[in-house]
């Protein structure tokens, strides 16, 4: 049989970064053995790590490599020893500019509630209980790219630009309603259309792409009201469609939900080479301690298998090989939800995870082989 081979360019960035994404890599190479896939990974740096090698945050070497690749899996970046950097010298720009220079414009970051961490989330149980939320969220435009931006030459004050053309809006609604198709069949729009011009013109938009998916039901909430409803009800959502900002925001709120931020992964889609993340940042405070729940990157490893390789069936194995390490017990800290129980590293979660999807493989084998 030809084996598929894929290049993957992995950016393990800044804090804990490096740490997760060495076990979504683990867990790559090993659904990929069993699929059938070959992995060709390289390693470039992004981020703070950037900064002090090669003075940018973004590296002509990563850009390009990413460029040449069939997916980006990328840790996290950022440190408090890099906030006060200019804007060019920020790891966060690094992150930015990657992302313009890709061009995936539709970041999807799904946010379940696994049973086996019901009591893990801030929420009482019988509110959580079942709710799974696919947060759709605008990447490239809105207030983090719109111009002008900026401050005042006599440094008094500043502004930023929350801008959106009609196209961006259209192809983004266009991507929550086909995922809602594949799903419960809801998308929610979110904005502040009760005070903002671009937030009117999104909620215009997005009715009219609506159009062309009447099997779908649309609501508008406004953020704030959206904010809400994902502490009292959940599950009221499906897919939740906004702008690059109020998506940032929420999608922390809804993967808290979910019992640690630890938990979310997250896939760019739509542009030239897709990216894959965990929502989480590089939590500095616990960076190379080995107690970072790798959960995040390799849930965002299948996302890769799912959206990149085609594999939707690996890309299940995975999610449903971290469902059963959890099921038995086992827990990184973040995970512990105030009981003394032992926990395990980051390393051990990873090879849990990863000896769990051989044993479905394996499963599967013996099986058909009765
Ligand atoms: C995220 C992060 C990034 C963002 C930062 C690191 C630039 O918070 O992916 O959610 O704001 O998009
Ligand atoms: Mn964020």
């Amino acid at each position: 049989m030809m084996k598929k081979q894929l290049k993957i360019t992995v950016l393990p960035g800044d804090g804990i970064g490096p740490e997760v994404t060495r076990e979504a890599v683990r867990a790559l190479r090993i659904a990929g053995e069993y699929a059938g896939l070959s992995f060709e990974f390289q390693e470039h740096a992004i981020g703070g790590r950037a900064v002090e090698q090669f003075g940018t945050p973004l590296p002509r070497a990563t850009l390009d490599a990413c460029l040449a690749s069939d997916a980006v899996l990328l840790g996290a970046v950022g440190g408090p020893q890099w906030d006060a950097r200019p804007r060019a010298q920020k790891p966060e720009t690094g992150l930015l500019q990657l992302r313009a220079a890709l061009g995936g414009f539709a970041n999807l970051r799904p946010a379940v509630c696994l049973p086996a961490l019901a009591e893990c989330s801030p929420l009482r149980k019988e509110i959580v209980a079942g709710a799974d939320v696919m947060v759709v969220r605008e990447l490239l435009g809105g207030l983090y790219f719109g111009e002008p931006r900026g401050f005042s030459s006599d440094s008094t004050e500043s502004w930023n630009t929350m801008r959106y053309r009609a196209d961006e809006i259209e192809r983004i609604a266009a991507v929550a309603f086909q995922i809602a198709r594949t799903r419960r069949r809801k998308v929610t729009s979110v904005d502040k259309a009760n005070v903002l011009e671009v937030s009117q013109f999104w909620r215009q938009i997005v009715q009219r792409v609506a159009r062309d998916y009447p099997d779908v039901k649309l609501d508008h909430v406004y953020v704030d009201a959206c904010a809400m409803h994902l502490v009292t009800n959940p599950t009221r959502f499906d897919v939740i469609l906004t702008e690059n900002l109020f998506g940032d925001v929420l999608s922390d709120e809804a993967a808290a939900l979910t019992g640690s931020l630890g938990m979310l992964p997250s896939a760019t889609v739509g542009g030239q080479v897709n990216m894959y993340e965990p929502i989480h940042g590089s939590a500095p405070d616990i960076a190379g301690r080995d107690i970072a729940n790798p959960l995040g990157a390799i849930a965002s490893a299948a996302m890769l298998l799912r959206h990149t390789a085609g594999l939707p069936d690996a890309a299940a194995k995975v999610e449903n090989a971290i469902r059963a390490v959890l099921e038995e017990g086992h827990r990184t800290a973040d995970l512990a939800a105030g009981r003394s129980r032992r926990c395990i590293g980051t390393r051990e979660m990873g090879e849990l995870v990863a000896n769990a999807i051989s044993d479905t493989y394996e499963r599967q084998f013996a099986y058909h082989a009765v």
